[in-house]
């Protein structure tokens, strides 16, 4: 069967989210299928896949066939208390043992910096290119993921500003992230692990050359603005790049997978009963250059 694309809202967001069938992510793609994948991502910046019974092996081995991966050591779980391999990023609740997190968990806590909007390893030298999120269990409500196409932010200010953040530098750190929630208590060791990390505000996509708002709740501030006033200019621009039209949101199935491009998007995790499992379990290609690589 071949590959086709079709867009999730054909109405009001032809050229963000498709919806792809065709293909099985189990079984070893063909060239043909690999580009097809990378059209569609270049083309949507976000693709659904549906009912795809991954093992994590056949997720991770998968997620090599579109680039090299990033190791999943933002989590702030040591080795010895993951649940899965250093290939995948642990998105659920659940504890080394399978079980539901208390609520007051650390690990939970830190997790929660997924609610807010922000594009995956932003705090890191080298960010995220593709994230790949594959649901294995689901609550029964709630637990959402939204998108917001960062293509459509930028288009859409006016001259005047996009001018103004042409040539701008932020500041990520999962430090600020995490502040945001009143996440404040960090060891020295990972202080030092959190050390800012420059991005542009305004990057070009290698392929298609069209420039997006690379924003992302880990922004803490403007390289040569105070820092009040660059944070207040980051929220104004999350505020204008998240408003309705620009939003997908994903109704999660089981086995659903989910891939967007760190590059074009931000995303966050939407609330849902901390009693209930949720797990999901993300395998990331790197980007393999800094976003200050990709200037206007
Ligand atoms: C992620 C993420 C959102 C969610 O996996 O990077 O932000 O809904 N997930 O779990
Ligand atoms: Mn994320």
């Amino acid at each position: 069967m071949a590959v086709a694309i079709r867009a999730c809202d054909p109405i009001s967001r032809p050229a963000f989210a498709g919806e792809v069938s065709g293909i099985d992510l189990t079984r070893e793609l063909s060239p043909a299928a690999v580009t097809a994948i990378h059209d569609g991502m270049t083309r949507f910046g976000v693709l659904v896949f549906r009912e795809q019974k991954l093992t994590d092996e056949q997720q991770v081995a998968f997620s090599r066939q579109l680039g090299p991966l990033e190791d999943a050591i933002s989590d702030l779980r040591p080795v010895e208390e993951r649940r899965i391999s250093m290939d995948l990023s642990d998105i659920s609740n659940l504890d080394q043992d399978n079980r539901v997190m208390a609520r007051d968990d650390r690990r939970r806590l830190f997790g929660l910096g997924n609610l807010l909007w922000h594009s995956d390893s932003s705090f890191k030298t080298v960010p995220a290119k593709y994230s790949l999120l594959s649901a294995r269990a689901i609550p029964p409500r709630g637990g959402n993921t939204e998108f917001a196409d960062m293509r459509a932010a930028y288009d859409t200010l006016d001259e005047e500003a996009k001018a103004e953040v042409r040539d701008l530098i932020c500041e990520h750190s999962q430090i600020y992230s995490r502040g945001l929630l009143g996440f404040t208590e960090f060891t020295e060791e990972e202080i030092k692990l959190c050390a800012p990390v420059r991005q542009r505000l305004v990057r070009r996509h290698p392929v298609t050359g069209q420039l997006s708002l690379y924003l992302s709740s880990h922004i803490g501030t403007i390289v040569g603005w105070p820092v009040p006033e660059a944070r207040a200019f980051v929220r104004d621009l999350v505020e204008h790049g998240t408003q309705r039209q620009f939003v997908y949101a994903h109704a999660w199935r089981p086995f659903d997978l989910v891939i967007w491009d760190n590059r074009v998007t931000m995303h966050r995790a939407r609330r849902y009963d901390p009693a209930e499992v949720r797990d999901m379990r993300r395998t990331t290609v790197t980007n393999e250059v800094s976003s200050l690589e990709q200037a206007p």
